[in-house]
């Protein structure tokens, strides 16, 4: 059963840690039954789950609910609860409650901040509180209106700044670290400099570990992150399954007799 502790002490031996995201109690259900190693309640639930074109409109209730509902699923997996935009950051007391509150009331083991300067502090302060924390560099969607959504990293620059960023969030207490959309050899180096696991999306093959969005995954996207990849076609089997009910309503096939009851005894002249 993974915890905070093996998944920051995962040996250079140990095989690849994995994460999925999830957003519900059924699918958190069986993310865990597979026995993968973390489940990040991702504020992409914005854009997979809520209907924004963003993840800057999700909120500390709605990510907090989200959560919850994973956590009361999971038996094993290590829950996080990835922090919305602006619960954090802006004022100290503030986010540490936002994040405290994962953990207390919600049932998250964990809290991912996108990081930068700013979380460097913060990371710190809410290790000391107790509070486990997985810090996120390259792409970090919540900076979309400065950064776009494109690789980052791509220049001598920024993966110096990415390194000096990574070491400096392991040193304040971060037990892992996702690296989003950089180029594979910046990740592969952050790897080698770092004690604590890396967890890639979009970063190559030499991180510890890889995460995902669970609807690139399971083949439910219509718009899947270009470097994810779909195990399954859940999108084509919902489609096929909606229009076969549609079509027995309208067919007169369902409800079949097995599916309704009759009683007998009612007097309904
Ligand atoms: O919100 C999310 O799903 C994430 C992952 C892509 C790492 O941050």
């Amino acid at each position: 059963m993974p915890t905070i502790r093996s998944i920051r002490d995962r040996g250079p031996d140990d095989p690849p840690l994995t994460m999925l995201t999830a957003y519900d109690a059924p699918t958190a259900g069986i993310v865990d039954a597979a026995g993968v190693d973390m489940i990040l309640v991702g504020d992409s639930v914005g854009n997979t789950a809520l209907g924004y074109d963003s993840t800057l409109p999700v909120t500390v209730d709605e990510l907090a609910s989200h959560t919850g509902a994973v956590a009361r699923a999971v038996e094993d997996a290590v829950v996080i609860a990835d922090m919305p935009f602006l619960s954090y950051g802006a004022d100290e007391a503030e986010g540490i409650r936002n994040c405290g509150r994962m953990l207390k009331e919600e049932g998250a083991a964990a809290v991912k901040l996108e990081s930068g300067p700013h979380t460097v502090e913060l990371t710190r302060r809410l290790v000391e509180l107790g509070i486990p924390v997985q810090a996120h560099l390259g792409l970090t969607p919540q900076r979309v209106n400065q950064l776009g959504l494109g690789r980052q990293a791509t220049d001598d620059e920024q993966a110096a700044e990415l390194l000096r960023l990574a070491e400096a969030h392991e040193e304040a207490g971060a037990f892992s670290l996702v690296l989003e959309h950089i180029p594979a050899n910046v990740a592969a180096r952050v790897t080698e400099a770092l004690d604590i696991p890396t967890i890639g999306i979009g970063a190559g093959p030499d991180c510890d570990g890889q995460v995902l969005v669970i609807d690139d995954v399971i083949g439910l996207s219509e718009d899947p992150a270009p470097f994810s990849k779909a195990f399954g076609d859940v999108r084509g089997e919902m489609e096929r399954a909606v229009a076969g009910f549609r079509d027995a309503v309208r067919d007169g096939e369902y409800p079949g007799p097995e599916h309704s009851h009759v009683e007998d005894d009612l007097d309904l002249d």
